[in-house]
């Protein structure tokens, strides 16, 4: 019996979750999908496959999408989604299972487990004491979720009607790609390259000691989060706003070997 894990994960959240999901389960393989893992289009030997990301804009990042839609999958193989959001989940894991039926797969079941949202472009990071309360809450969620994968339970997505048109509304408005245009850096930057080293979608460029960003943005927001000088801003919208990235999960663990 083997499983995989695929992941994406900007600022720890999903990967945390995937963590504790693959020590839950014994057994299972963890491969964080970026660009250059792209490549990847086949796992027709996995047994049980599981897809967890965060939610952003009420749905799936577009690499994740991407992602799902190239993969070849064994077609009875238990598959399982895991969304991370902070805030309101609506589309997210009906789109994975739609992009699954098309290719003649089903989700077997679908989860979502709220976290501290990182979308600090429009709000601030959330206090200690909320992340906390969060994480507390999710430990106990991570524990009910890998006892229903190892029971290969089926649990269908719900979201109501509304709740849907609404996902679909927010969903059409996420265009990402230029979104990183509104990037800049404060004269603290010291030129480390741990921005553009995290970055998923191998977007920036380090240019004469300072990051410039490629227009292939998928707005995860792990350059601005992990920055340790805190220089990288989004417009003026953080210049006042705390960062946020998983307390437990070291920017190491997402930077990938290059
Ligand atoms: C671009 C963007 C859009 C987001 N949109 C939503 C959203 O629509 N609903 C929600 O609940 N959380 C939203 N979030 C918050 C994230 O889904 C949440 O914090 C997630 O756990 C982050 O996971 P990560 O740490 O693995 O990147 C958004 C975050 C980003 C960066
Ligand atoms: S991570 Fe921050 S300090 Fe390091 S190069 Fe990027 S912007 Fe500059
Ligand atoms: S440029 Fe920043 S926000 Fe955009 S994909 Fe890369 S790390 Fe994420």
């Amino acid at each position: 019996m083997s499983t995989t894990i695929y992941y994406f994960s900007g600022t720890g959240n999903s990967l945390k979750v995937s963590k504790a999901v693959k020590e839950g389960l014994g057994d299972a393989n963890l491969i964080q999908i970026t660009k250059d893992n792209l490549s990847i289009t086949k796992d027709i030997s996995s047994d049980k496959i599981g897809f967890v990301f965060p939610i952003y804009f009420t749905g799936v990042p577009l690499m994740v999408k991407k992602f799902v839609e190239n993969l070849e999958v064994n077609k009875s193989a238990y598959i399982f989604a895991i969304a991370t959001f902070g805030g309101t989940t609506t589309i997210a894991l009906n789109q994975i299972e739609d992009i699954l039926n098309k290719k003649g797969a089903s989700l077997s079941a679908g989860f979502t487990v709220r976290m501290p949202g990182n979308y600090q472009v429009m709000y601030d990071a959330y206090s200690k004491e909320v992340q906390e309360e969060r994480f507390k809450v999710a430990d106990e969620q991570i524990i009910n979720i890998v006892d229903s994968i190892k029971k290969n339970e089926q649990t269908k997505v719900k979201v109501n009607g509304v709740k849907i048109a609404f996902g679909r509304l927010a969903y059409k408005t996420f265009k990402p790609n230029n979104m990183d245009k509104n990037f800049w850096v404060t004269e603290k930057c010291n030129g480390c390259s741990t921005c553009s080293k995290v970055c998923p979608a191998n977007n920036i460029k380090m240019v004469e000691g300072k990051p410039e960003w490629q227009h292939n943005c998928e707005v995860c927001l792990a350059c601005m989060q992990w920055c340790p000088q805190k220089s990288i801003q989004y417009k003026k919208n953080t210049l006042k706003r705390g960062r946020y990235h998983h307390p437990d999960i070291k920017v190491n663990e997402l930077i990938q070997n290059r």
